[in-house]
């Protein structure tokens, strides 16, 4: 698998490439998550925000390609006596739910570089695999980010513009932005970045 062979290696050479904290974005936003139960991460690589989100009660499961990544958030979940589910797979491969108990309230991600042609599906998957009422929240690098050496893929199949939401979460209460924000994430993401950030409510 591609991703995982990449990320594996990136995973395997710094401690905690992105930090021990969670995406700021992300956590800045829990006030929305607060009557919610079950929290799935997506692209989770090393589990700051699926250690971040557990330690505030919530139900987490975590998705990712990499299992070193996957390796090291079970390490801190051990060490801080946290349950987190961890399930390895390409999200290529990710499945609709269809039991209506077994869906999300809340779907997270950060920085998870799809490739443009699997995002329409990712997102519809998404879309189905979230109850009423719940939200995806995510912040993405933004094309621009091309001009910024704060982080991301310097492909411009990996990074995503405004447009990418146009034809998805269409009946969903929509909040995506593109901003200019400053990262200070491990080693792996510093400095001035361009990003899209997404905040929809399913109805
Ligand atoms: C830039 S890292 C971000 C990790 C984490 N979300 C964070 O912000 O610390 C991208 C992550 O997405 C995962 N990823 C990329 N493509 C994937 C795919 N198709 N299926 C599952 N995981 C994927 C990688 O393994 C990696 O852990």
């Amino acid at each position: 698998m591609e991703q995982t062979n990449f990320w594996n290696d990136k995973f395997s050479k710094v401690d905690y490439l992105y930090g021990l904290d969670p995406n700021e974005f992300i956590a800045s936003n829990i006030d929305l998550m607060k009557d919610k139960k079950r929290v799935l991460c997506l692209g989770e690589g090393e589990g700051r925000n699926a250690i971040f989100l557990a330690k505030e009660g919530f139900e987490v499961t975590a998705i990712d390609a990499s299992d070193v990544g996957l390796d090291k958030l079970k390490y801190r979940a051990s060490q801080d006596f946290l349950d987190i589910h961890c399930i390895n797979m390409d999200l290529n491969n990710w499945e609709m739910i269809l039991n209506e108990d077994e869906k999300y309230d809340v779907i997270v991600t950060s920085y998870l570089h799809m490739f443009e042609q699997d995002r329409n599906s990712l997102f519809n998957k998404i879309e189905q695999n979230l109850k009423s009422g719940g939200y995806f929240i995510a912040e993405f690098f933004s094309k621009e980010q091309l001009n910024y050496n704060s982080g991301g893929p310097k492909a411009l199949d990996l990074l995503y513009d405004l447009n990418d939401f146009d034809e998805v979460f269409t009946t969903f209460e929509k909040k995506i932005t593109k901003q200019l924000v400053h990262l200070n994430e491990g080693v792996g993401h510093q400095g001035e970045a361009s990003v899209i950030r997404v905040i929809v409510k399913k109805n």
